[in-house]
C-alpha cells in the first residue's frame, strides 16, 4: 500500500484536531449529568480521630438516605495512598469525587487526572495550594470552616481572657495541610505585634493524640514556664492534657489549654476545667456536599467556597452545649 501526501496532511489534520479537542476539554471543568441518583466517591483522608469518623458518618449517611452508590477510601494518613484511591475510584467509573485532601499540594495530580478523565471533584473540609488548582475550573469548589477564622477566633479569647498568663505553646496539624497552615496564620497573625504574649513554640503534632502528648511533653520540659497551650485539634489537645498531668501541672488552671474542632470528649473536658476555650471545626458534612453536587448537576453557578459555620465553646456553654456536639 503507498501512503501519498495527501493521506499524511488529512491524518495530521485530524491528529491537530483531535489534539485541540483534548486541550479544551482539559480547559473545562466537567459537568455533571442530571440524573435522581449517582455512583460518587469519598477519599477520606484518615479515620484515627473522631471528628474523621464525624464527617464519614456524615457524608455515608446522605448517600444512604439520597440512595446513591457511595465508594469509600480511607488513605489511612497517607497522601500517596489518597492519590492511588482517587485513581482506583476513577478506574471504578465514580461519577463525581467527594475528596479531603490530607495536604495542601500532594494531591494536585489526583484532582487534574479526575478532570482528565470527566469527572468533577468537590473538595471537603481541606484545601489546595490555590496557585496550583484553582475552583470553577480544576475542581468544582471546597466546602469546609474558615480556618484562618478558627485561629482567629481562639486568639481574640486568648487575649480577652489570659489573666496575666503569657507564654504559648502550638501544637500545630500536619504539615502542609491546609488546616494547619491557616489555623497558625490566623492565631498568630492576631497576636503578631502583641507585646504582652510570647509564642515560645510552635511544632507539628499530626493532629495526633499521642504525638501531641509526646510533642508538649518535650515543648514543657524546654519551656517550663509556658502558661498557654494552643492545639490545632482536640487530639492533640488531650495528649497535651496528659503531658502537663505528667509534668504535674493543672491543665485548664496552671496552664491556659485552647483548642480547635469541638467533639464531645472536649466540650466535657471544659466542664470538668481541663480545657478554656474550643472553636468548632463542623464535621456535618452530608447535606451540604450532595446537594452542592446536586446543584453543580442542575447548572447552578457554585460558589469557590462554601463556608460552614463553627459553634465556640467555653464554660458559659459547655454544659447547654454537650448534646449538640458531635
Ligand atoms: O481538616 C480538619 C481537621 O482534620 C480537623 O481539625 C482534624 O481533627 C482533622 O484530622
Amino acid at each position: 500500500m503507498t501512503i501519498s501526501r495527501r493521506d499524511v496532511l488529512i491524518a495530521s489534520a485530524a491528529a491537530a484536531a483531535a489534539s485541540l479537542a483534548a486541550r479544551m476539554a482539559l480547559a473545562e471543568l466537567p459537568k455533571l449529568a442530571k440524573k435522581d441518583t449517582y455512583k460518587v466517591g469519598f477519599a477520606q483522608t484518615e479515620s484515627n480521630n473522631p471528628w474523621r469518623i464525624a464527617q464519614t458518618n456524615s457524608m455515608q449517611g446522605e448517600a444512604e438516605k439520597r440512595g446513591w452508590q457511595l465508594v469509600y477510601t480511607d488513605a489511612a494518613g497517607s497522601a500517596a495512598k489518597q492519590v492511588a484511591d482517587v485513581n482506583s475510584m476513577i478506574a471504578q467509573g465514580v461519577e463525581l469525587i467527594f475528596l479531603a485532601p490530607r495536604e495542601e499540594k500532594p494531591l494536585i495530580p489526583a484532582i487534574m487526572a479526575a478532570k482528565a478523565a470527566g469527572i468533577p471533584v468537590i473538595l471537603l473540609d481541606r484545601n489546595v495550594d490555590q496557585t496550583l488548582a484553582t475552583a470553577g475550573e480544576d475542581y468544582v469548589c471546597f466546602i469546609g470552616s474558615d480556618f484562618v477564622e478558627e485561629g482567629r477566633r481562639i486568639a481574640e479569647w486568648m487575649v480577652a481572657n489570659a489573666n496575666g498568663k503569657s507564654k504559648i505553646i502550638q501544637l500545630e496539624g500536619t504539615t502542609g495541610s491546609s488546616p494547619a497552615n491557616d489555623r497558625k496564620k490566623g492565631f498568630d497573625d492576631f497576636i503578631a505585634g502583641n507585646g504582652a504574649f510570647t509564642l515560645l513554640a510552635s511544632q507539628t503534632g499530626d493532629f495526633n493524640r499521642d504525638k501531641g502528648r509526646q510533642v508538649a511533653e518535650t515543648l514543657l520540659q524546654a519551656h517550663p514556664d509556658a502558661d498557654i497551650i494552643y492545639a490545632h485539634n482536640d487530639e492533640m489537645a488531650i495528649g497535651a492534657i496528659s503531658a502537663l498531668e505528667a509534668a504535674g501541672k493543672k491543665p485548664g488552671t496552671d496552664v491556659m489549654v485552647l483548642s480547635i474542632d469541638g467533639g464531645r470528649e472536649i466540650v466535657q473536658l471544659i466542664i470538668d476545667g481541663k480545657v478554656n476555650a474550643v472553636c468548632e471545626c463542623n464535621p456535618r458534612f452530608g447535606p451540604k456536599a450532595f446537594d452542592t453536587a446536586v446543584a453543580y448537576a442542575n447548572g447552578e453557578a457554585i460558589p469557590a467556597k462554601i463556608i460552614n459555620p463553627d459553634n465556640f465553646y467555653t464554660i458559659e456553654n459547655a454544659a447547654a452545649e454537650l448534646p449538640n456536639a458531635y
